[in-house]
């Protein structure tokens, strides 16, 4: 099903930059054990989480437009985040048709961070529009050396697939759908064993193929409110229950694959749509780890930045790192044209502001480093502001965090740059150029004349895609 060349070239397209690391087994990461309930497992998650000395620094988000500075808290505050009401997803919780013994469990997530993060948006959106329960999803991580292998093995056993609560913070998503979604029943995997201690005893096991839906093709955006996933979902469930034969009391459990671009969430007249694509993303935060390092990061530097995505890691299928940089470069001395001392408005009239680089091939950020500096630039890199803060702290919290949760970091100083600067073929850069605009989608480059909300981004056409398919 996802074997086609188109599909090579999207997964290829996805991913961002990191150095090698140490890899935390999956337990490590965050504790695994759930209790009687997942309520329960979450207040035990809460009270046994770590608080460093540093985590209390304040995130500066005055320059951001308020609907980026909120996405920045719900997703990276290093505290708990902000009360926010969610009005898009509690209004579509509220219209759904609720089946209360139907749950789904999405699968088929896999690739970079920003593309599952992508696709865990797709599996909640089915569920709220399918008035359907979630088994937590269980995603594979892939292998920190080789970024080609998924370790997304057929039959969903494999050592890398970690359920949602090791990805994810599960405390903020049940919270925030408890008050926004009650009648979304949420259950952990783990649950489904027979063995747990409070296991949920499932009546039918269920698959719908949403790839069979007429006129589907992978990664071309499929549903939309003109074509809604409900009625297709409802007709799939309308048959599976007349052709079922088993009797008892249990759950029903509907497999289904969460598919990469599912959604067109632009293609909606209201606008409805795209705001509830946007609450969605907000419920997927991060572990506190990539969440305090990137505050960390924040606190060591005293001036603002801009941010650029350099994807020139090895297995990159754009155009080369030189080619990037001196884009990039470009691009950097037109935006402090025109929103830095040139401007009326600029952040600083005098010094230039720091280069951040999402990136981890230390070669090629030592490479741009140099050629930014003859060029007025200073540059940097998560791992040299960690290195020359005054303790070790943060610097061994990067070390430690698995190459995918590392993107998390970026991610984090990409949102909170004064300017971001990425690269079209990828998902990473795209997803930061989508969260940086008040609207949630990324309109136009802010070099251009036309007002850009304070979105404040350009992205680079990468010499292969001039643009990312519809809709991460
Ligand atoms: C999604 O909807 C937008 C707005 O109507 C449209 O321009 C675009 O072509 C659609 N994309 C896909 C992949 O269907
Ligand atoms: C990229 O670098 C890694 C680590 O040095 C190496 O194992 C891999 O084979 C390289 N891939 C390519 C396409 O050159």
């Amino acid at each position: 099903m996802l074997g086609t060349s188109r599909r090579s070239a999207v997964v290829s397209a996805i991913g961002i930059c990191a150095l090698v690391t140490i890899w935390l087994s999956a337990g490590q990461l965050q504790d695994s054990s759930f209790g009687s309930s997942i309520v329960s497992s979450i207040s035990q998650h809460t009270s046994s989480t770590t608080s460093g000395s540093t985590t209390a620094s304040i995130v500066k988000n005055g320059h951001l437009p308020a609907p980026v500075s909120r996405y920045f808290n719900q997703v990276f505050s290093p505290e708990d985040a902000d009360h926010f009401d969610y009005p898009a997803l509690k209004k579509a919780c509220d219209r759904a048709t609720w089946h209360e013994d139907v749950y789904l469990q999405c699968g088929g997530m896999f690739a970079g961070m920003t593309s599952i993060m992508s696709e865990v948006k797709v599996c909640f959106k089915m569920a709220v529009e399918a008035g359907a329960g979630l088994v937590l999803p269980t995603i594979p991580i892939r292998d920190n050396t080789n970024l080609l292998e998924f370790n997304n093995n057929e039959d969903e056993t494999g050592d890398a697939y970690m359920p949602y609560d090791q990805w994810f913070d599960t405390k903020h998503l049940i919270e925030v759908l408890g008050r926004t979604c009650p009648k979304m029943n949420i259950i952990h995997p783990d649950q489904l064993k027979p063995d747990h201690v409070s296991p949920v005893a499932v009546k039918n096991h269920w698959e719908i193929d949403v790839s069979k839906a007429p006129g589907y093709h992978f990664t071309v955006s499929h549903f939309w409110t003109g074509n809604p996933f409900k009625i297709f979902f409802d007709d799939q469930l309308a048959k599976l229950q007349k052709a079922s034969t088993t009797t008892g009391s249990g759950i029903s459990v509907i497999k289904i694959a969460s598919l990469f671009l599912l959604y067109n969430i632009t293609n909606d007249p209201t606008g409805g749509d795209l705001k509830l694509w946007n609450e969605l993303a907000m419920l997927i935060r991060f572990l506190e780890k990539p969440r305090q390092i990137v505050n960390q990061l924040l606190a060591h530097i005293n001036r603002p930045y801009y941010g650029v995505h350099f994807r020139a890691e090895n297995d990159s299928i754009w155009n080369s790192a030189e080619d990037q940089m001196h884009n990039d470069l470009d691009v950097l001395d037109k935006a402090w044209a025109k929103y830095g001392k040139g401007a009326a408005s600029g952040i600083n009239s005098q010094l230039k502001p720091l280069v951040y680089l999402a990136c981890g091939d230390e070669k090629q950020v030592e490479m741009f480093a140099a050629v930014g500096k003859k060029r007025g630039w200073e540059v940097t890199h998560k791992w040299e502001i960690a290195q020359k803060s005054t303790t070790s702290e943060t610097l061994e919290m990067i070390n430690a965090l698995p190459f995918d949760f590392q993107g998390a970091v970026d991610m984090g100083m990409m949102v909170q740059s004064y300017f971001f600067i990425g690269i079209s073929g990828s998902a990473f850069s795209n997803t930061v150029a989508h969260a940086r605009d008040p609207i949630g989608r990324y309109r136009w480059s802010s070099l251009n004349d036309e007002d850009d909300g304070g979105a404040r981004t350009h992205i680079v056409t990468d010499g292969v895609q001039s643009s990312y398919p519809c809709c991460l």
